[in-house]
């Protein structure tokens, strides 16, 4: 399986952090954001990740990350004209994947707890589609949103919903295949102008989407509140010893 963490994005619900910087560089806690995605995909036992880059400090993010090597990885990046949503950045890794499954990570998800290796692996070897990680949140509508029937499969997705049909919500982290990439040729921009991936993940509905719950602790660092939880809930999992040390960067 391939990895891909999207670092792309415009970040205006920062402003004025990220008005000359870019939103993944930010600290949590002890690390810049997107250590946290870039570890994710380390711990699922993936080598090769490709990084969607976009918006301000581009360089920087590259000069961070350099060439992986310090996560035990090997990274690639591929620029992202404009912030045209989740999807349209999937569409970017098309060559890179060729014939594998691959996971995508957000660039502004935290997840800490066990590692996902077991899940990609069931995802890998099933018939699904595709496939997401599913968590429960005081506040689904600033997410997309699942539907649930009476049995409690999932029946649809919603994105932002003013009237959120569930607490559930699909995380940042999802699971394909190059069938994929047909699905996003086929997408239409949302009244918000942004390929959605809910649509892609709709696609799939019913039968082909494999969906677990999160058993660990997760946020996005989206907005202040989400910033400022992410680095409290970091520090205690650090505290609790449940952090591994950040990776050192490497000599130049
Ligand atoms: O965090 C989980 C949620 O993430 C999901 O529940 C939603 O279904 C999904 O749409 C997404 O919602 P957000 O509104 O929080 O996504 P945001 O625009 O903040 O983008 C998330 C990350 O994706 C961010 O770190 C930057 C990257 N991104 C985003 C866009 C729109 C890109 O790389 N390119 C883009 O065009």
């Amino acid at each position: 399986m391939k990895g891909v963490v999207l670092a792309g994005g415009t970040a205006t619900r920062l402003f004025p952090l990220t008005i000359v910087t870019n939103k993944h560089l930010l600290p949590i806690y002890d690390r810049p954001m997107i250590y946290y995605p870039i570890a994710t995909l380390a711990d699922m036992g993936i080598t090769e990740v490709m990084v969607i880059v976009g918006g301000k400090s581009v360089g920087d993010v590259v000069e961070l990350l350099a060439d992986g090597k310090h996560f035990g990885l090997d990274l690639t990046y591929r620029y992202q004209r404009g912030a045209l949503g989740i999807a349209h950045a999937i569409g970017l890794v098309r060559e890179f994947v060729g014939d594998d499954c691959f996971c995508v990570v957000l660039g502004d998800n935290v997840l800490l707890g066990p590692p996902l290796a077991h899940v990609a692996r069931e995802f890998e070897n099933g018939p699904w589609g595709a496939g997401t990680l599913l968590y429960e949140v005081a506040d689904p509508e600033r997410f997309g949103v699942a539907e649930l029937d009476a049995s409690g499969n999932v029946v649809g997705f919603e994105e932002k919903p003013t009237k959120p049909k569930s607490n559930l919500i699909p995380i940042g982290v999802y699971f394909l295949r190059p069938d994929a990439f047909g699905v996003v040729d086929q997408l239409v921009p949302s009244l918000r102008g942004e390929f959605e991936i809910t649509d892609v993940l709709n696609h799939y509905l019913p039968g082909k989407l494999f969906s677990r719950k999160f058993e660990g602790i997760w946020t996005d660092a989206g907005t202040v509140t989400s910033l400022i939880r992410a680095a409290e809930l970091a520090e205690q999992e650090s505290q609790a010893g449940r952090l591994a040390e950040p990776p050192t960067r490497p000599a130049p």
